[in-house]
């Protein structure tokens, strides 16, 4: 992947008033290279979508909404890639990452526009405009549904995984500036650590208290009362309610259902699909086995040994409290609720 660069101009810095971890900068698509975080902050200045492609399938950038918006700027990049077929660019582009649902959102916003290099531009900064506003609407609406206390959250979710601000981090985010008692658990979120790197990471950054746990630690402190409740985000919400995030989360819905917590998902509503009818037909992603083998380059698991990588999971309509999205509360039962959403759209 071409341009890693430390990027001096402090227009772009993660921790400007959108808390997002991509822009459009002189011709160029900067994103913040999430592979290096807490470690090193680091953007990345791609000017190819090809090296779009790679980003998100290395995981530079990732979380549904993100993905979204970087596959929208990465249609605009090929647009302005000289002799290139735009039908190769959309291809490629769909074929990253297959089950958050904004990937294919985005692209298909993307080809219902003029596909000229600026109406292309102009669409994916609208994508990513509408993603920062869903988020920060979302978070308003949501704050109220959060326990005092103790608050779960698995994988990031956060302004890193969004056009920024966040989904449900941005419903903690909401209820911390309201002035509540808001104490995050962050799930470290095996294999790739996404909770203990990026969820610690970002909240750190804007001063809200947070705590990493290994993620065999949630019902314990689910049944010493040190976690009253969970928010998560989401990858796909199918038309019943049932819902793939990172693997994982339907453990923790599991947990929170046996000691009587709510679980909430907070996700704009580029994330619901009605065409699938239930999480089953949600196509969940395998991923490379080093991610479970290895860890910072050294080996975990003796050679040899079979691991399987599904990097998401469904949690199904039952164990989930509420859908918190820009366009209101989704409340069971979902097949009705969700339906209504649509009729807003
Ligand atoms: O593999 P990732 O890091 O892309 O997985 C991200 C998640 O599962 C997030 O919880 C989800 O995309 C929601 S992001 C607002």
């Amino acid at each position: 992947m071409r341009g890693r660069l430390r990027y001096a101009d402090p227009l772009v810095s993660f921790l400007d008033d959108n808390l997002s971890p991509l822009r459009w900068h002189d011709d160029a698509l900067l994103l913040l290279d999430q592979r290096l975080l807490p470690g090193e902050e680091m953007w990345l200045s791609l000017s190819r979508y090809e090296d779009v492609c790679t980003a998100i399938r290395e995981l530079a950038v990732r979380g549904a909404p993100a993905i979204g918006c970087a596959a929208a700027y990465g249609v605009a990049l090929g647009a302005r890639q000289a002799g290139t077929s735009m039908a190769r660019v959309y291809a490629e582009l769909a074929a990253t990452r297959p089950t958050a649902v904004n990937l294919f959102w985005a692209l298909d916003r993307m080809r219902g526009v003029a596909q000229t290099a600026d109406t292309l531009l102009a669409e994916a900064l609208a994508i990513q405009a509408e993603d920062l506003r869903a988020c920060r609407t979302l978070g308003a609406l949501g704050a109220p549904l959060l326990p005092d206390g103790g608050i779960l959250t698995h994988c990031n979710a956060g302004a890193l995984a969004t056009g920024g601000y966040g989904t449900a981090l941005g419903v903690i985010r909401a209820a911390v500036a309201q002035g509540r008692a808001i104490r995050v658990f962050a799930d470290e979120t095996r294999p790739v650590l996404q909770g203990a790197r990026l969820t610690a990471w970002e909240l750190q950054r804007s001063g809200i208290d947070v705590t990493v746990i290994t993620d065999g630690m949630a019902a314990h402190l689910m049944a010493t009362g040190e976690i009253n409740g969970v928010v998560v985000g989401a990858d796909r919400i199918a038309k019943n309610g049932d819902t793939a995030n990172k693997i994982g989360t339907y453990s923790v819905a599991l947990a929170a259902a046996a000691h009587g917590l709510p679980l909430l998902v907070a996700a704009p509503w580029s994330t619901v699909d009605l065409a699938c009818d239930s999480g089953a037909e949600i196509p969940i992603e395998e991923r490379v086995a080093d991610e479970v083998t290895h860890h910072g380059g050294r080996r975990l698991v003796p050679e040899g040994v079979r691991v399987r990588n599904p990097a998401f999971d469904v949690t199904p309509a039952r164990y989930i409290t509420a859908i918190i999205t820009e366009l209101g509360i989704v409340r069971p039962p979902f097949v009705e609720s969700l339906a209504l959403g649509k009729e807003k759209r």
